[in-house]
């Protein structure tokens, strides 16, 4: 059964806060997703696989660790989650990224997609996929089903705001998947908008409403 982390940390409260605020204008918007993102990642990141190496140091030969294997790929969905992307790869830079292009109908809700380019050697790699809001859970369910096509070494879904929701949905159709959780909202309008959310992540982090 999938794992689900909601995270409880201060300063993940306070940038939530921020995020939420109507009057936040898009720069500040990108600087806080990029931000929780990373205290995120943090987290997403606690279980990889380590290894024993030798580290000369100036004083002797220790035993230290490293991260075992080809290491990870994160995977965001547009366009919302090209957001999440710096705010990672600050923590793990040498890791790949992969595209997925989705976007959700306005009438049905039902996520279509547009775009899908993974890392050639994804087999070998830990995903984590990207998005900030978990909403119907369609666009998360969708990403990572095309994702297991390609036989990744495990997948994790990461997100800033979910609806319990998505939340259920995304449980029963990959209970594999962990899922790391910014905030557990309360539940979904009639137009599939989280309450109380932050609106359109999309529009608000490339300022087009
Ligand atoms: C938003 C968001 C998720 C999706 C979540 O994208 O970034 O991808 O909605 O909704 P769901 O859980 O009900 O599928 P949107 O469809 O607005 O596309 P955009 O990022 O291109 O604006
Ligand atoms: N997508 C968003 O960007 N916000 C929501 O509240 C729901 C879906």
């Amino acid at each position: 059964m999938a794992k689900v982390f909601v995270m409880d940390h201060p300063l993940i409260h306070h940038k939530l806060t921020i995020l939420r605020n109507e009057k936040t204008g898009s720069k500040e918007f990108r600087n806080l997703i990029s931000e929780i993102a990373t205290l995120m990642c943090y987290e997403a990141t606690r279980d990889l696989p380590l290894k024993e190496v030798e580290t000369k140091t100036p004083i002797c030969v220790a035993k230290t660790k490293v991260i075992a294997g080809k290491k990870l790929a994160f995977v965001p969905i547009l366009r919302a989650g090209l957001g999440m992307v710096d705010g990672v790869l600050s923590l793990v830079p040498s890791a790949r990224v992969g595209h997925i292009g989705l976007y959700r109908d306005p009438e049905t809700l039902k996520p279509v997609e547009y775009y899908c380019k993974l890392p050639a050697d994804i087999e070998h790699r830990e995903v984590i996929v990207l998005d900030p809001m978990l909403a119907t859970g369609g666009s998360a369910i969708d990403a990572i089903t095309q994702i297991k096509l390609r036989n990744p070494m495990s997948i994790k879904f990461m997100c800033i705001i979910a609806a319990p929701e998505g939340l259920e949905a995304l449980k029963i159709a990959h209970p594999d998947v962990d899922i790391y959780i910014g905030s557990l909202d309360d539940h979904l309008n009639d137009h599939g908008y989280i309450v109380p959310g932050l609106g359109d992540a999309g529009d608000r982090i490339f300022g087009t409403k």
